[in-house]
């Protein structure tokens, strides 16, 4: 258990900033990166407050001279229904996510007594950022008068849409969303941004179809009204590439202040790459020629996908590389099984020809997207992957899963031209002929359309580039936004004069 003795200040004369991530590595990987900028360009104390097994990672992803600070919250998974040792999202099925977001509502009598010895010791933090999922600590953070911002690790656009639809619960009877004629393109404005509209087909089966006791609906309708009680909310997305979701954001004064710090993304690994041989073999193709295709660290498809997306690729002639993990219904840490499981003979004949790699586990994603023989990313379009992509100059062909990834692929569609939609859902009727056309569309640098979508994304990666520099006086959006939240935070601050250090 943390206490203020463990938590030693590692900066003279500063006061703690609290960072309490969700437990996901989609989540860790960029509250580390905000920690990192927060540590560089400020004068606070920088603590990531988490589980035991989570901090242990977190540790060996840093310097040993870092001056971050990690502190670990007790958790007993088994309390909570739980496997033994299930401390991140990594190692659960898809059933335990909901019981294990719901858990980590425990580390609220820990967080408080941490908070109450800190400021009985005189060291009241500057500020708490909480992600959305832990936006519970909010009352925590009123009771002793601490400035609090949520950590939204989604972009703004998307958020924006996801926020609308589910305040706006139950659509079970509601004519705008359900017609007669079931006109599935049909656009309607969203209730809190109508110069935004939605296709009916952009509005997944769940919001569409739940009652208002479902509990997911339960749980983000929580999230919502938490995060409403907060003094901000960071993103992580660059102003310049979001003006709209920003603005979205902005215009309804309910979420306090809003600021974009990114991009917030996993940094080259620093260690040799041993595991694949991706590397070597984009260097034997041409620029902008590969399509690497991943559906994320948690994301598979079901047995006919994987055959339709398999027969697909190869039909394309484009060359690729395919992060892929056993279909839906088997357990992801087996073996894959090729001959059953892939149209029969793919696999050898992509290798004799050189078109395609199969990565059975991990890949390195970061090296991949800025390789120059990259030439798009099919991809799941959660905002991790987007943001990635997107910072490579990347093209994105889209198949969203869930959650708000349908708003993002429409982002990067409609608002931003640098994406094409292929599927939408897990669900999705996957055809060989259409991923052989999508594939052949994006990749066709000559193309008007592929070309165009591959001049935008490296103009977009350039201006996300910008956001983090400083360079000859002038400050990126980013760097201006880090400013500005920690000057909110101070001039919101309760003195108590804690400047010993211990
Ligand atoms: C930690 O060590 C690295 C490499 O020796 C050095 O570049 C860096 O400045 C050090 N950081 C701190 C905070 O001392
Ligand atoms: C929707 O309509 C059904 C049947 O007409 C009705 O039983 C139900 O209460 C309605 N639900 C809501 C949320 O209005
Ligand atoms: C139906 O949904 C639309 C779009 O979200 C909303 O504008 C409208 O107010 C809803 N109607 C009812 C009766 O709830
Ligand atoms: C995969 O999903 C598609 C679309 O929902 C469905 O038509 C198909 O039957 C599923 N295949 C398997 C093997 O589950």
């Amino acid at each position: 258990m943390a206490s203020e003795q463990e938590l030693r200040k590692t900066k003279a004369n500063s006061e703690h900033v609290l960072l309490l991530p969700f437990m996901a590595q989609g989540h860790l990987i960029p509250t580390l990166a905000l920690a990192k900028i927060l540590d560089q360009r400020t004068p606070h104390t920088i603590t990531i407050l988490n589980t035991p097994l989570n901090i242990q990672r977190l540790r060996s992803s840093l310097p040993p001279n870092t001056t971050i600070q990690l502190s670990k919250l007790p958790f007993n998974p088994t309390d909570h229904g739980l496997p033994p040792s299930s401390e991140n999202t990594d190692s659960l099925p898809p059933h335990l996510i909901l019981p294990f977001i719901r858990a980590s509502e425990s580390f609220q009598p820990h967080l408080h007594r941490l908070l109450s010895s800190l400021c009985s010791a005189g060291c009241r933090p500057l500020c708490i950022i909480s992600d959305e999922f832990m936006s519970w600590s909010v009352d925590s953070a009123r009771e002793f008068g601490i400035f609090h911002s949520v950590f939204n690790t989604g972009g703004a656009y998307g958020s924006a849409i996801f926020f609308s639809v589910w305040t706006h619960l139950p659509y079970k009877n509601n004519t705008t969303i359900h017609t007669a004629q079931d006109d599935e393109d049909e656009e309607f404005p969203l209730p809190d941004f109508p110069e935004t509209t939605l296709r009916r087909s952009q509005l997944s089966e769940s919001p569409r179809s739940v009652e208002e006791d479902d509990p997911w609906a339960v749980l983000f309708r929580k999230h919502l009204s938490f995060i409403e009680r907060s003094d901000g909310m960071i993103l992580n997305t660059v102003e310049e590439l979001e003006t709209k979701g920003m603005r979205h954001l902005r215009s309804k004064n309910r979420w306090g202040r809003v600021w974009a710090i990114g991009p917030l993304i996993r940094p080259p690994s620093p260690l040799p790459i041993v595991e694949t041989n991706c590397i070597e073999w984009l260097n034997q193709h041409p620029p902008a020629s590969v399509v690497y295709i991943s559906f994320g660290s948690q994301n598979t498809i079901n047995l006919s996908q994987m055959m339709e997306m398999g027969k697909g690729l190869e039909a394309s002639g484009k060359p690729f590389i395919w992060v892929i993990r056993p279909p839906t219904g088997f357990d992801l840490n087996d073996e894959f099984r090729a001959e059953e499981w892939l149209p029969e003979g793919l696999e050898e004949r992509i290798a004799a020809r050189k078109q395609g790699v199969l990565v059975k586990k991990w890949a390195p994603q970061m090296e991949i997207l800025g390789h120059e023989s990259t030439g798009a990313f099919l991809s799941h379009c959660g905002w991790n992957s987007v943001l990635e992509s997107l910072s490579c100059g990347v093209p994105i062909i889209g198949w969203p899963m869930g959650a708000e990834q349908p708003f993002n692929s429409k982002l990067l569609e409609e608002e931003l031209g640098v994406g094409v939609e292929m599927a939408r859902w897990s669900k999705a009727e996957i055809r060989a002929d259409e991923v052989a056309r999508v594939v052949g569309v994006v990749m066709d640098g000559v193309s008007e359309k592929g070309g165009e979508m591959r001049r935008k994304a490296k103009q977009i990666a350039e201006v996300i580039r910008g956001a983090l520099v400083e360079e000859e006086g002038r400050k990126g959006s980013s760097i201006r936004a880090i400013e500005d939240f920690i000057q909110t935070a101070l001039s919101n601050r309760r003195i108590d004069g804690c400047f010993k250090t211990h």
